[in-house]
């Protein structure tokens, strides 16, 4: 055995100064040292010794043991500093090549309109409110004075996620929000994304942007309504756009209207993108209707208020000269550079 035992010793140090690389050196490891290897299966032998033998055999291993892994530490340390000069060697990295030019994104244009709008609104004393994607039925809805029968509840308007939650259809859901958490007076707008159920095409889509707005105090007329909405109008789309309103009904708001401005291509004259009207719709509007403020808890014979909403896509088109929707979602970088 002890023949044996120095054997397996002298092999190992012999097989170790000729191996080459740490491939090698592990695998010659795992063949002595292992849990199967040479070294192991011969301790494990032992029993088989006379009793008196088993120290002094059992010593020996161990000791032979300790040698070798102090050998194979020493040679894991030498291959490793070949290899490591090796690379050294090889790889040199040329410090004064060019690096690689990294992309710089620009902003979205439905992003740049809404932070257009924020700072106009910012810059009239407005606060930026922001409510929940996934919204109650009762926000979306009730709240708003939208009646059970309302067709704008049709699942084939809304997407549903059960009876009592949507996708919200509208921003009009954050007004409620904030006149149930707030005292007025109040001077708020809220952009962000909106859900309804349409098929997509050049200017639809399920997914799209909105900015509300609502100011309730009291004495406010309809007089500051239009007031606002023209400064807004002026500043966002230039400083001679005009604006007029229809009449029009929401279920929020009473008086409502819908308002134009006139088409800032052609001034009014007639183009391709009023469609020859000389006026582009712009948003809907009107005085927040009693049952609203009561709903939120606001007394309407001591507060009045307008609110307005209005898609971002529609304004970023026409701004931007965008024919088709699509287009703002598609993600293109030859697209989206040029804004
Ligand atoms: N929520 C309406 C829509 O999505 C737009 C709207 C109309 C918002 C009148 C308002 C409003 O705040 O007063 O069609």
């Amino acid at each position: 055995m002890k023949e044996q035992i120095e054997k397996i010793q002298n092999l190992a140090i012999e097989k170790l100064s000729q191996t080459q690389n740490l491939k090698e050196l592990g695998d010659l490891k795992v063949k002595i040292l292992g849990k199967k290897g040479e070294l192991t299966i011969l301790l494990r032998g032992m029993g088989s010794l006379p009793k008196e033998e088993r120290p002094v055999i059992g010593e020996l291993v161990n000791k032979v043991r300790d040698i070798l892994e102090e050998e194979f530490t020493k040679k894991e340390k030498e291959l490793k500093r070949k290899e490591l000069d090796e690379r050294l060697k090889t790889e040199n990295i040329d410090v004064t090549e060019p690096s690689k030019k990294t992309k710089l994104g620009s902003i979205h244009p439905i992003s740049q309109i809404i932070e257009e709008v924020e700072d106009i609104f910012l810059g009239m004393g407005y606060e930026i409110a922001d409510g929940p994607e996934i919204e109650k039925t009762f926000y979306n809805f009730d709240q708003l004075n939208t009646p059970a029968d309302h067709p704008a509840r049709d699942v084939q308007d809304t997407f549903y996620i059960n009876d009592d939650i949507v996708l919200r259809s509208q921003t009009s859901p954050v007004q409620a929000r904030v006149m149930e958490s707030k005292k007025p007076p109040i001077k708020i707008i809220c952009p962000g994304t909106v859900y309804r159920s349409d098929a997509v095409d050049s200017t639809h889509s399920p997914v799209f942007h909105q900015v509300e707005g609502l100011v309730v105090d009291k004495n406010i007329s309809m007089t500051d309504l239009k007031g606002t909405l023209e400064m807004f109008a002026k500043k966002c789309l230039g400083e001679n756009t005009k604006i007029r309103f229809r009449p029009h009904h929401f279920p929020f708001t009473e008086p409502s209207a819908e308002a134009d401005v006139s088409c800032f291509v052609c001034g009014g004259k007639g183009c391709k993108v009023c469609k020859k009207e000389g006026w582009i719709e712009l948003l809907g509007c009107g005085m927040v209707h009693p049952n609203v403020l009561r709903n939120c808890n606001i007394d309407p014979e001591v507060y009045s208020g307008f609110a307005f909403g209005f898609g971002v896509e529609r304004i970023a088109m026409a701004k931007f000269g965008i024919e088709d929707m699509r287009l703002l979602y598609e993600n293109d970088v030859r697209f989206l550079k040029q804004f």
